[in-house]
């Protein structure tokens, strides 16, 4: 099928994103989200972002013309218009699960359904419609207009056709795309948060300031940001969440989160977004 419009639902951090690099790939966005507050924060966001490509002379049409290629709306008849869904709603189960149903109830028979979800069984996901042979598994790093990858999972009935799409869209997107198992925490989790993880136990047992463990990764490993930095980054919240789904699904205490981990997540220091995480904005 040609792809023209794309669906991305949820405007979040994420959703935005994904949205910009659609709408710059050529694609027509469907930007859809029931608050329309998070879609005016998002046509902001994109916005700046936009403005500041520019102005670098990284666009291949001007940011007005780009921008003009999203629609931003809470009317949910405007999604069926789409031949491809990237859902990149909050991570919660109950709720990804009702909107794939959803989904799959509304949308033409052959269109895909992708999830940006950082952790959650593309295969369980799949298992709410019916055609989990559609489904599949798309993620997209923070902050998404600069960082190059796309990881694409497989659920357990995802066809091939379905993925070699998934892989047409990232590619077109710029990314570039790898292939992981639909395993917790997929690749880019599984190795990303125990070392997250560790940085905060690290920090527990005062074996450095949070500053200088940062530093020691920046400077020693070549890092673009310490390991606490970008927990605030991320969002502690969705360190925990990941964290204990490794150790869930793993059933290894060597995933188990780190106490602090969760104290910070207890008193809503969940990072940048709240303003107080490991660090004060
Ligand atoms: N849109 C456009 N440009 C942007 C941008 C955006 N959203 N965000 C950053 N930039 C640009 C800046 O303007 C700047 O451009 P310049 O060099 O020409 O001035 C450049 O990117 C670098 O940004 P900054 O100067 O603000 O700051 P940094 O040099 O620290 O870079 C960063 C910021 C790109 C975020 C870098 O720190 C980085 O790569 N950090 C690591 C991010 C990371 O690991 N992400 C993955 C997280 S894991 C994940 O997402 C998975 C999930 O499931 C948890």
């Amino acid at each position: 099928m040609k792809i023209d419009t794309i669906c991305v639902l949820g405007a979040g951090n994420m959703g935005n994103g994904i949205a910009q690099v659609g709408a710059c790939a050529g694609y027509n966005i469907i930007l859809f989200d029931i608050a329309s507050l998070q879609l005016e924060k998002a046509k902001a966001t994109i916005q700046k972002s936009l403005t500041k490509l520019e102005e670098k002379k990284k666009l291949s049409a001007p940011a007005s013309q780009i921008l003009s290629a999203i629609k931003f709306t809470s009317t949910l008849t405007d999604v069926k218009t789409s031949q491809f869904v990237i859902e990149a709603a909050t991570e919660r189960r109950d709720l990804k699960f009702k909107l794939f149903k959803d989904l799959d109830e509304m949308m033409a028979k052959d269109v895909v359904l992708a999830t940006n979800t950082s952790s959650i069984s593309i295969t369980e996901i799949a298992s709410h419609t019916r055609r989990a042979e559609k489904v599949a598994g798309m993620h997209f790093m923070n902050p998404v207009p600069i960082m190059l990858l796309v990881e694409g999972i497989r659920g357990l009935a995802t066809s091939d056709e379905a993925f070699s799409t998934v892989r047409t869209v990232a590619e077109k997107m710029g990314k570039t795309f790898i292939e992981a198992k639909d395993a917790p925490g997929f690749a880019v989790n599984r190795i990303l948060m125990p070392m997250i993880n560790e940085a905060f136990f690290a920090l527990n047992e005062n074996l450095a300031s949070a500053k200088d463990i940062d530093q020691a990764m920046k400077l020693g490993c070549n890092f673009p940001m310490g390991p606490l930095e970008l927990a605030d980054f991320v969002g502690i919240d969705v360190c925990l969440f990941v964290c204990e789904i490794l150790h869930r699904d793993l059933g290894d205490s060597k995933y188990r989160p780190s106490p602090l981990m969760r104290k910070y997540v207890e008193a809503g220091w969940f990072g940048r977004k709240t303003g107080r995480g490991v660090y004060t904005y």
